[in-house]
């Protein structure tokens, strides 16, 4: 069986063999980009090549290049979520296009790395009228003839809006065409969210079939870019043409552009056909040094990926603290600490840190470098000196946040959330230390004050920097400008609509159970017994939609608490709310308005400013509990 060194170095040599010149991997930290944390794939430094200037090295590039993305840190902890991986590359600049691209890349997963060809499934871009970009036929010929060549008769089949793709299913396909929610690449995501003068293009996705059952949960059918972990995309390719202009709409780029990419640990698991991530090599081997039997699996991932990229990071330079990239370092070494020593806590005292922490994680940083010695250069010493000094802060900030929670006889949310803001103490050691006294707590109730308070840092943050370069206390660049703000802003107002229009066609017994905005969807749990019909979305839907056509007034009032529970606002069982609070409504005086509810705002002046509401899911989230998410055009 391949490692993941040979692996590596098969695709350097392959790559190099056809002309490419091999660069080195960048590092983690963006030189020179002040609107990205770190560097989250391959092409990021290789920007202005694409636009056309040109790099030293020639036209064909190869590379493997260590990234970290924090999007799915939460994730961490099942089978195939890492915040660290290794991303390998190669990119045509403005020389080979798609009639070189596909079949070398096929060629190469499955004659050099012995993938078998029946497991691979492959996406392509169907198109965006809006745009006047044509669905990418060009591909589906090439896939086809490569298909063909190792025996399979591969067709084509549209897939329809990915949302709701799981409704079409596999319709016996190889081939699926995607729009450009999933089969569009640039930095930013899909076409509408670009700023101007940003590079992109259609992208043609290849997905590992493991095989397994599909499981209902995220959607009624399976197909290639269902996340319930039947397939896993292990490369892409980014015909990178394109450029958005001043007017919003897009001209060729001086030239075509190639940029694959495909993470080298989830090639890594097609290869050795294991669906666990982390039982391959590189993170096995840090898995096996830790104390533990399968029970604990969730805490030694978490452990061995946050150990593995806070080793990168320290090596690249960055320093623990509280805000950007040193918070992300603190959350990733906090959270590594609190899972070792629960992993080790027996017999020991609840309130401290175990004794023996230390030690184990002392030496998966020393596996960590040795594993990587030959490929990358970590820095042992800076490494552990890093890792003790801030080991040292947490122990006594995690101490005083224990006895403080063996004083309180029962922790809800916001009890939670104080244990967490003032001691750093997360939501799986709440739980696990806290027992019966916190039986009542849920991590789902736990991440909504979490985005509360985000929310809350958000705007007063904009107050003070004028919105600009607005970072959160995550460490994610969430709203990172004036135009993103504006979007949550109109999210939010739509989300008091289609609540208040939920209620009208579904009735009174509609209570929210929880909401998170980010800067595309929002996603809104209700209470209501079953699944909704078509009919009953499509309802909502415009319900919603005719009072933004209305351009109503968003109003608001402050008012003692007693009296605005009188007018009948709808309020947040789970929120706890201050003695004077603010009610925004919509459509008419207090009494009579569309909706009204209990909220600290922000909110859009008028209804217009919204845009048009869709829902793009809806699904269940617990018994009685459905959840629906939806964007604003
Ligand atoms: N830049 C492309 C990606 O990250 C290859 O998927």
């Amino acid at each position: 069986m391949l490692t993941s060194d040979e692996i590596r170095s098969r695709y350097i040599d392959y790559y190099m063999q056809r002309g490419h010149t091999l660069i080195p991997s960048s590092s983690l930290l963006p030189e020179g980009d002040v609107t990205t944390l770190f560097t989250g794939s391959g092409m990021q430094p290789l920007i202005k090549y694409f636009l056309g200037e040109p790099h030293p090295c020639g036209s064909r590039l190869v590379d493997s290049q260590k990234c970290f993305r924090t999007e799915d840190i939460d994730e961490v902890g099942d089978n195939r979520h890492t915040t660290f991986f290794e991303m390998l590359g190669n990119w045509s600049l403005g020389d080979y296009f798609k009639a070189e691209q596909l079949p070398w890349i096929f060629e190469f997963l499955v004659k050099e790395l012995g993938i078998d060809p029946t497991r691979l499934y492959v996406t392509v871009f169907s198109g965006e009228e809006k745009y006047g970009i044509p669905k990418d036929d060009e591909s589906v010929e090439i896939w086809r003839r490569l298909f063909k060549k190792v025996g399979i008769e591969a067709k084509a089949v549209h897939i329809g809006d990915p949302d709701r793709g799981g409704e079409v299913g596999m319709q016996g396909g190889r081939i699926f065409y995607y729009n450009s929610k999933k089969n569009w690449w640039s930095r930013a995501g899909p076409p509408e969210k670009m700023p101007v003068r940003e590079p992109g293009g259609p992208d043609s996705e290849i997905f590992y079939d493991f095989g397994t059952l599909h499981d209902p949960k995220y959607g009624p059918h399976c197909h290639p870019n269902c996340e319930c972990g039947r397939f896993m995309e292990i490369g892409n390719s980014v015909f990178m043409e394109y450029n958005k202009t001043d007017n919003g709409r897009f001209e060729k780029l001086p030239q075509r552009n190639v940029d694959f990419g495909g993470g080298l640990e989830r090639i890594s698991a097609a290869v050795t056909r294991n669906t666990d991530m982390f039982a391959i090599d590189t993170l096995k081997c840090l898995i096996d040094a830790l104390p533990g039997g399968v029970e604990a699996m969730r805490s030694k991932r978490i452990i061995a990926d946050h150990m593995r990229a806070a080793a990168f990071l320290i090596t690249d330079g960055v320093e623990p603290s509280n805000k950007d990239r040193g918070y992300m370092l603190r959350k990733l070494l906090r959270r590594a600490i609190i899972h070792a020593s629960m992993l080790e806590r027996s017999g020991d005292d609840a309130n401290n840190l175990s004794s023996g922490y230390g030690e184990t994680l002392e030496r998966l940083f020393g596996l960590i470098c040795d594993e990587y010695a030959g490929t990358y250069t970590l820095n042992r010493e800076k490494i552990l000196a890093v890792f003790r000094g801030e080991s040292q802060k947490f122990r006594n900030t995690f101490t005083s946040g224990m006895r403080r929670l063996e004083r309180y006889e029962t922790v809800e949310v916001n009890t939670a959330f104080k244990l967490y803001e003032s001691f750093g103490l997360p939501y799986e050691v709440i739980k696990e230390f806290g027992g019966s006294k916190a039986a009542s707590l849920t991590r789902e109730a736990f991440e909504e004050r979490l985005d509360v308070h985000r929310k809350l840092s958000r705007a007063g943050a904009e107050k003070k920097f004028g919105g600009h370069g607005l970072i959160l206390d995550t460490g994610e660049l969430k709203a990172k400008d004036q135009a993103e703000m504006e979007k949550v802003t109109r999210l939010h107002t739509a989300t008091h609509l289609l609540h208040a229009a939920l209620r009208e066609v579904l009735g009174d017994e509609v209570k929210q159970a929880g909401s998170d905005i980010t800067t595309e969807r929002v996603r809104f749990d209700f209470s209501f017994p079953r699944k909704l019909t078509e009919e009953e979305i499509k309802k909502v839907e415009n319900i919603a939609n005719q009072i933004v056509q209305q351009n109503l007034k968003v109003e608001c009032r402050e008012m003692p608490r007693s009296e605005a529970e009188k007018t009948g606002a709808l309020f947040f069982f789970k929120a706890k709310y201050g003695d004077t609070v603010k009610v925004y409504y919509t459509g008419g005086s207090l009494e009579g308005s569309f909706s009204k509810e209990f909220c600290g705002g922000p909110h859009v002046e008028r209804t217009g400013l919204i845009g048009r509401i869709r829902i793009t899911k809806e699904e269940a989230v617990a018994a009685g509990v459905r959840r629906i998410r939806a964007t604003v055009d």
